[in-house]
């Protein structure tokens, strides 16, 4: 069925302007102003309002076995409330074990979104170990559309690779034109700090922050950049926090290592004193690298308004208050990891960002979509709003008035770290290849229709 959106002003990183937007066959065919309605389509009325390119979300956790639980969504709830948010396409982390074969892990994590996921979707390989059959079916992964790998320099004896295998999956990554996504942090660092601190009797949330100071992550920025130095590979910093750590990123860039920074929504409106709020509520607010005290987020809000930074993604990582994160009550070592927010992203971007002054609206659009879609070989099938391109879009209203609250959410988890915030404007209409998904804050899709995209190695 064809889809026509009219008058809505459209916004991309480089463009602001008012037109007519037909789609056919799931994708953009033309844009124009005053294009008729042939009979049948559907009309969406977007004036007063601005169209966008579907949101992609370029780091968030689905099916996640971490910490001793898993993590809450599924496919179903994730991508219901990614396209209530204005979210159409993820990029989720394949996560293998240390143990675990590199190709029966992608077809896991494929089958848990595939038939079940409204919006589409892909992944980021996890290279946990490496060698020689890892080598193999990497390629095999790769030659399946799947163009980038991610590794943890974290999470010792979990996910964690040896330096050996670092280099060597970067070496490999160069050779195919895959972009390596890197959890950045000295996990022997994160480890004697975590024993001394429960030695000294600090075992609440507030202390997770001082187990993985800034130091802590910059150190694993500046490791991560003599490895791309030395293999020429693409990196790209997942979840970037603080000043300490973007220093090592930037002064690598200036000696011309290939280096994209990520930072999450989380780490631009939240800071370390929610993880030490009292009777384990700061719980809610442990993740890794931790939040942070307060004056790094001008610094990364700047970085995204001078090219600094390029995505703003969420980690979504969903784990129960009431049932999961207790795990590490009496010890924070326990507490599974991950502050959920995949639903609020845009929301927030708007209302905390372009509303407040710090970015304007073609940067949103662009941290949050159109250069997610260039650095992971997504664009310009998604990312642009242009005829060819899938119809993927998002019509959102400046004049919504509400608030955040976990009573009121799609995510699968029993609390919002953003609880009772104010949002200004949010998606009115949500389109996923040119089938409304979403309509005032409801989800209106079809589960199962998501694809797995075949991507090829973006532009750097
Ligand atoms: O705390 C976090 N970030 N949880 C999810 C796993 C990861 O490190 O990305
Ligand atoms: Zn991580
Ligand atoms: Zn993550």
């Amino acid at each position: 069925m064809a889809l026509l959106i009219k008058n809505g002003e459209i916004v991309t990183p480089d463009a602001r302007y008012v037109a007519d937007i037909y789609c056919e066959d799931e994708q953009i065919t033309r844009i124009d102003r005053n294009l008729p309605a042939p009979p049948g389509t559907v009309v969406v009325d977007a004036g007063g309002k601005y169209v966008f390119p579907g949101f992609i979300d370029p780091h968030v956790h689905i099916y996640l076995p971490f910490m001793g639980t898993f993590a809450k969504d599924t496919y179903e709830t994730a991508s219901r409330a990614a396209l209530v948010g204005g979210t159409t396409t993820l990029i989720e982390m394949c996560c293998p074990a240390r143990t675990d074969e590199a190709l029966a892990s992608f077809e896991l994590w494929l089958g848990r979104a595939a038939g079940k996921s409204a919006c589409d979707f892909s992944f980021h390989m996890g290279v946990s170990r490496f060698d020689e059959r890892t080598e193999a079916e990497l390629r095999e992964i790769v030659q399946r559309g799947i163009a980038s790998f991610k590794v943890f320099l974290a999470y010792k004896g979990a996910f964690g690779v040896t330096d050996t295998e670092l280099y060597r999956t970067l070496k490999l990554a160069r050779e195919l034109g895959v972009i390596v996504t890197a959890h950045c942090e000295n996990e022997t660092l994160v480890a004697e700090r975590q024993r001394e601190l429960i030695a000294a009797g600090r075992t609440d949330p507030g202390q997770h922050h001082e187990s993985r100071p800034p130091r802590v992550e910059a150190e694993g920025v500046h490791h991560l950049m003599s490895f791309a130095e030395l293999t020429g590979a693409a990196t790209y910093i997942v979840h970037l926090s603080c000043q300490e750590a973007l220093d090592e990123a930037l002064a690598a860039r200036r000696r011309g290592v290939r280096v994209a920074v990520e930072t999450l929504i989380q780490y631009l409106l939240l800071d370390k004193t929610y993880a030490e709020r009292p009777d384990f509520e700061g719980a809610k607010y442990v993740m890794s690298p931790p939040l942070r005290d307060a004056r790094n987020q001008a610094v990364l809000w700047n970085g995204l308004r001078d090219g600094l930074i390029q995505t703003v993604a969420t980690d979504h990582a969903p784990f129960d208050f009431q049932r999961q994160k207790p795990m590490g009550r009496d010890d924070f070592t326990k507490i599974p990891n991950g502050i959920p927010s995949l639903e609020e992203r845009i929301n927030l971007l708007y209302t905390y960002g372009v509303k407040a002054g710090r970015i304007d609206l073609p940067t949103m659009v662009d941290i949050a979509s159109t250069r997610v879609a260039k650095l992971f070989g997504l664009f310009p099938r998604k990312g642009s709003i242009q005829p060819g391109a899938d119809a993927d879009l998002v019509v959102f209203d400046p004049d919504h008035r509400g608030s955040i609250s976990a009573r009121t959410q799609h995510m699968n988890v029993d609390y919002s770290a953003f609880e009772g915030w104010p949002i200004e404007g949010r998606p009115s209409v949500v389109t996923v290849r040119g089938q409304v998904a979403a309509h005032g804050g409801r989800f209106v899709g079809t589960p199962g229709r998501g694809q797995l995209l075949r991507r090829t190695p973006g532009h750097f």
